[in-house]
C-alpha cells in the first residue's frame, strides 16, 4: 500500500525485538517488503508503515517548568506489559537547551542524588533557539531551529513504544555526520550503515566487532550538520529507572532508534549552534570536569609485573639515568598480598612505605591499583576490609538477600555497593588506614564495570525477567549478567539492572571523596569504567589496548570523544598493553602519548618490556624529545585544563570543534588540537617517515623540537595553508606539531619532574598572525590545593603581541608566580628586523635578529620565519 512506500534507507525496523516472518510482521500491522540481500545487518524487511498507531496526545497544559500533556494508547502494542498512559513534560531550560521527559505517571522514580546540573534553567525563556511541534496522533514531535526552520529531530518517523521492559523512540537527524555514543573502537564519525551501539559497561579489550557492540555507557550524540550548525542529543536521566542498558541503531536516512529495557525516556536537545557550545551545554547538565593536580599531567610509568619494591625502584633509577622525565611511578596488583586490596606483600613489598617516601624525596608521586572486588575467602579475622565490610553491611546482595560472591583477581570476592552511604564511609576508612601506612598520591580504580570472571555469581543467577528480559539487547556474551554481576542483585538505591552502568561512577565518587578527606589536596583517580559526570571525579584510560599500529591509530578518536564527554584527562596505554611492542611502535606511541591529556606507559605481565630506557639510544633520544616537549608545554596544557574546569571548553580537541565550517575537518581523527592553537599530526603507520597532514586555512608554524632553553640555531618554518594537506617530514625523532597563527604559547624549561620544572623560567612562543598580532594566557596556581579557582588563589596572565609591542597583563596575581621568571620570548613571523625590544617597560639591548643565520641570541629574541600568507 502507499503507507509502505518508504525509501529503503528510511525504513524503521518493526522487528527490533525479534525477527519476524511475513505473517508475524503483518500481524503487527507492519509492511513486509523483502529485499534482494538478506535482512541481516542491512535494511529491515519488516518496517512500520507511515502513521503506525501509537499514543494519542491530549492538550498541552502549562506547568511551572513548561508544558505537560497526557499520552494514551487506545489499543495495546505488540509488547508485553505496555504502559498505557504516559506523561510528557516539555521543559525549555535555556535558550539553547530543551528538555523532554516521558514517564509513567503511575509509578514514581528515584532521583540520582549525585548527578547535578550546574545550570539554572529559567522558566520564561524568551526567544529560544528552537521550536517544538507536536503530532498528536500518533504522538510524535518535531524540533526545529528557529533561525532557519531546519528540522533537527523528527520522531514522527516511527512509533513511540513504552512497555515495562522495552522502550523505543526513533528520530530523523539533521546530518549524516554524527559523533558520540560512548566508548568504541571506530573513527570519530559513526557509521550509519545499519550499525548499532550497545551502552552497557563491560570488561572487554577494545577491538573491532562486526556488529559494533560497544562496551561503555555514554549516551551523548553530537550531530554535525553541513550547514555548520551543530546539535547535541542527550538521553539522560535524573531518574535511576531509565538507566538500564540502552541500544542505539543508526541508519543512513539519517535516523537513529533508541531502545532501552526499562525506566523512562528523558532527553535533552542542545542547539549549539557551534559544536563547542553544544559540548558546553551538555556539560552544564552533567557537570564540569575537575581540575587535575599539576603532577598528573606529567609522565606516568606502570606495568603489571614490577614484582617487588626493588624492581620498582630500579625502574625509577633507570629512568633518571636515561634523563627521561617521570613524575609518577605506579604499581599494579603485584604489590598486594595475595592480590587483596588494602594489603601489601610482606616479603616482596615489605618496605613499600619507605619506597614511596623515597619517590617523594625525588619530587615524584606514587599511584597504585585498587580493584573493587574484596576477597571473601580469607580466614575470618585475618582480612579487615572484608570482616569490617561484612559487619557494616557494605556489600551487594543477591536477589535472596545473601552477599553476592563473584570471582576476580584474588579469587572469590564480594562487591562493595557504592550507592550506600555506609559503604562510602567504610571505603574511606579502608583508604585512610592504608594511606597512613603507604602514602599514595592517587588511586587507580580498575575492573569497575564491575568485572566478574564468573557469570553473575559463583552460584549463577535466578531465572527472572530482570536476568532474561523479554528483549535482551546486543551485549557480549548474550546476557546482561555476562562478565558482570547478576542484574537482579540488590543495591541500596535499586537493583543492579538499574545501577550497573553507574558502578564505576559511584566508586569514583567514593574514592575521590576519600582521597579528598584523607589528603586535603586535589584527588587523582583513574577509572576504567565511565558514565556521564565521571569527569568531575576521575580520569579515564581506554583499557587494555594491544601493542599494534591499528590500536595506536584508534586511540585518537577514543581520546577525543572523552573530551566531548567531559572527561578531559584521558589517554591510552602508551606503547600498548597487550602483546609485545616494537621499538618503532613504542617511539611513535610515545610521541602521540606526549599529547594525550593523560600520559601513561603501561604494559601487561608476559610482554617484552617497554620502558623508554630499554630501547636503543636513538629511540631513547626520540622519546626523551617527545616527553620533554610535553613537559615544556605543561603550563599551556594546565591552562587548558583550567578552562575546561571553569567553562567547559575541551583540551584535546577534534578539528571539527575548532573549524566547524570547514567541511574538510568533519571526519579528521588522525590529527587533533590542544586547545585552539596546537595542531598535532602524529605518525600512525609502520615505517613511515613522512606524514600527510591537513592544515586548516591560515599560517601554521612548525614547533619541531622547540624546547626551551633554546640556545643554538633554530629554524622555524611557517606554512601558509589554503586549507590543504601537506606532506611533512617525520623521521623517527619527530612528531609534527604546529602552532596556529595569532597564538602565544607559554612554555617552561622542562626538568625530570614537574616539581622541578615548575620552578624553571617560563618562555613564550609568539606566533604572529598575518595582521601581526597574537594572544595567549597562563593560569597558574600551586598545582594541588583544592578549589584554587573558586577561592581566587591563582594567577592569571594574558599575553598580547602587536606589531609595536608585546604586552603581559596580569589579570590576577597571587603568590603562585613569585620567584618565577620569564626567561625568553620567541616571536615567530617577524617580517623585518625590529627596531627595539621592550620588556617590562625597559628597553632590551641584547636582543638580536638575523635574517641570515636565524640564530637566537641571549634571552629575548625571535625566530625568523621564511614567509607568511
Ligand atoms: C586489567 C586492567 C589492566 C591491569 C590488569 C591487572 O586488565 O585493565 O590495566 O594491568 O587488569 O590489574
Amino acid at each position: 500500500s502507499d503507507q509502505c512506500g518508504i525509501a529503503v534507507e528510511s525504513r524503521i525496523d518493526c522487528g527490533r525485538d525479534r525477527s519476524l516472518s511475513r505473517a508475524d510482521c503483518e500481524g503487527r500491522g507492519c509492511c513486509y517488503v523483502p529485499l534482494p540481500q538478506s535482512g541481516l545487518g542491512g535494511p529491515p524487511w519488516c518496517f512500520y508503515p507511515v502513521r503506525y498507531p501509537g499514543y494519542k496526545m491530549g492538550p498541552l497544559l502549562p506547568t511551572e517548568k513548561g508544558q505537560r500533556a497526557t499520552l494514551a494508547r487506545s489499543e495495546p502494542s505488540y509488547l508485553p506489559r505496555d504502559i498505557p498512559t504516559l506523561q510528557l513534560d516539555v521543559m525549555p531550560e535555556t535558550l539553547g537547551r530543551l528538555h523532554l521527559t516521558l514517564k509513567d505517571p503511575a509509578s514514581p522514580r528515584y532521583e540520582v542524588p549525585f548527578v547535578t546540573s550546574q545550570s539554572r534553567g529559567h522558566k520564561d525563556i524568551q526567544n529560544p533557539l528552537y521550536d517544538v511541534d507536536f503530532q498528536p496522533d500518533p504522538f510524535g514531535f518535531i524540533v526545529r531551529r528557529k533561525s532557519n526552520g531546519r528540522v533537527l529531530l523528527n520522531t514522527t518517523i516511527g512509533p513511540l513504544l513504552f512497555a515495562d521492559q522495552y522502550l523505543q523512540l526513533s528520530t530523523s537527524m539533521a546530518s549524516s555526520a554524527i559523533s558520540g555514543l560512548g566508548e568504541h573502537y571506530t573513527p570519530i564519525t559513526l557509521d550509519l550503515n545499519w550499525s548499532s551501539v550497545s551502552l552497557w559497561n563491560r570488561d572487554m579489550a577494545p577491538h573491532v566487532r562486526p556488529s559494533h557492540h560497544f562496551t561503555f555507557f555514554f549516551n551523548f550524540v553530537l550531530l554535525l550538520s553541513k550547514m555548520a550548525y551543530y546539535v547535541g542529543l542527550l538521553f539522560k536521566s535524573k531518574n535511576l529507572d531509565n538507566l538500564p542498558i540502552a541500544e542505539v541503531f543508526l541508519q543512513p536516512a539519517p535516523a537513529l532508534t533508541w531502545v532501552t529495557v526499562g525506566g523512562i525516556l528523558d532527553f535533552y536537545i542542545f542547539l549549539g549552534p557551534s559544536p563547542q557550545s553544544v559540548v558546553q551545554q551538555y556539560h552544564e547538565v552533567i557537570g564540569y570536569p575537575m581540575m587535575p593536580p599539576y603532577w598528573s599531567l606529567g609522565f606516568h610509568l606502570c606495568r603489571w609485573g614490577y614484582t617487588s619494591t626493588n624492581i620498582t625502584r630500579t625502574v625509577v633509577q633507570l629512568m633518571r639515568q636515561a634523563k627521561i622525565p617521570l613524575d609518577v611511578q605506579w604499581n599494579d596488583l603485584d604489590y598486594a598480598d595475595q592480590r587483596r586490596v588494602f594489603t601489601f606483600d610482606p616479603q616482596r613489598f615489605g618496605d613499600l612505605p619507605q619506597m614511596v617516601e623515597e619517590f617523594h624525596q625525588l619530587g615524584m608521586k606514587y599511584v597504585l591499583i585498587l580493584d573493587p572486588g574484596i576477597s571473601s575467602a580469607s580466614p575470618p579475622g585475618s582480612y579487615k576490609p572484608f570482616d569490617d565490610g561484612l559487619k557494616r553491611g557494605v556489600f551487594i546482595k543477591n536477589s535472596t538477600g545473601q552477599i553476592l560472591i563473584g570471582k576476580v583477581w584474588p579469587g572469590p570476592t564480594a562487591f562493595p555497593d557504592f550507592t550506600n552511604p555506609t559503604t562510602q564511609d567504610w571505603w574511606m576508612d579502608c583508604i585512610r588506614v592504608f594511606h597512613s601506612k603507604v602514602p599514595v598520591d592517587g588511586l587507580w580504580i580498575d575492573m569497575n564495570e564491575p568485572s566478574n570472571f564468573v557469570q553473575g555469581s559463583v552460584d549463577g543467577c535466578p531465572d527472572s525477567d530482570l536476568e532474561k528480559p523479554p528483549y535482551t539487547p546486543g551485549v557480549i556474551g548474550g546476557q546482561l549478567n555476562s562478565g558482570t554481576l547478576c542484574v537482579s542483585a540488590q543495591q541500596y538505591l535499586s537493583n543492579h539492572y538499574n545501577l550497573h552502568n553507574l558502578y564505576g561512577l559511584t566508586e569514583a565518587i567514593a574514592t575521590h571523596r576519600a582521597l579528598l578527606k584523607v589528603k586535603s589536596t586535589r584527588p587523582f583517580v583513574l577509572s576504567r569504567s565511565s558514565f556521564p559526570g565521571l569527569g568531575r571525579f576521575s580520569a579515564h584510560w581506554t583499557g587494555d589496548v594491544r601493542s599494534d599500529w591499528e590500536q595506536l591509530r584508534f586511540s585518537i578518536p577514543g581520546v577525543l570523544l572523552f573530551g566531548l564527554y567531559g572527561i578531559p584527562l584521558v589517554g591510552a596505554d602508551v606503547c600498548g598493553f597487550g602483546g609485545d611492542t616494537t621499538e618503532e611502535l613504542c617511539v611513535r606511541w610515545t610521541q602521540l602519548g606526549a599529547f594525550y591529556p593523560f600520559m601513561r606507559n603501561h604494559n601487561d605481565r608476559p610482554n617484552a618490556p617497554q620502558e623508554p630506557y630499554v630501547f636503543s639510544q636513538q629511540a631513547q633520544d626520540a622519546m626523551r624529545t617527545a616527553i620533554t616537549l610535553r613537559y615544556s608545554l605543561l603550563p599551556f596544557l594546565y591552562t587548558l585544563f583550567h578552562h575546561t574546569h571553569s567553562s567547559s571548553s575541551t583540551v584535546a580537541r577534534p578539528l571539527f570543534l575548532e573549524f566547524p565550517t570547514d567541511p574538510n575537518c568533519q571526519s579528521i581523527d588522525r590529527q587533533f588540537l590542544w586547545g585552539s592553537s596546537l595542531l598535532i599530526s602524529p605518525v600512525l603507520e609502520e615505517g613511515a617517515v613522512q606524514v600527510t597532514a591537513y592544515l586548516p586555512p591560515g599560517t601554521w608554524y612548525s614547533l619541531h623540537n622547540v624546547i626551551p632553553p633554546l640556545i643554538l640555531l633554530h629554524i622555524v618554518i611557517s606554512y601558509c595553508s589554503k586549507g590543504q594537506c601537506i606532506l611533512f617530514p617525520a623521521p623517527l625523532d619527530t612528531i609534527n606539531v604546529h602552532v596556529r597563527e595569532g597564538s602565544i604559547i607559554p612554555q617552561q624549561v622542562p626538568a625530570l619532574t614537574t616539581t622541578a620544572s615548575r620552578r624553571n623560567p617560563f618562555t613564550l612562543i609568539v606566533a604572529l598572525s598575518v595582521g601581526n598580532w597574537a594572544k595567549g594566557e597562563l593560569f597558574w596556581d600551586d598545582g594541588e590545593s583544592l578549589d584554587t579557582f573558586e577561592h581566587g588563589h591563582y594567577s592569571y596572565v594574558l599575553f598580547f603581541a602587536q606589531e609595536v609591542q608585546n604586552r603581559v597583563n596580569f589579570v590576577k596575581l597571587n603568590g603562585s608566580l613569585d620567584g618565577l621568571v620569564l626567561g625568553e620570548v620567541r616571536v615567530f613571523g617577524v617580517q623585518a628586523s625590529p627596531t627595539a625590544v621592550w620588556a617590562n617597560g625597559q628597553k632590551v639591548h641584547d636582543f638580536s635578529y638575523s635574517p641570515d643565520t636565524k640564530v637566537c641570541n641571549k634571552c629575548l629574541c625571535f625566530i625568523l620565519i621564511f614567509k607568511m600568507c
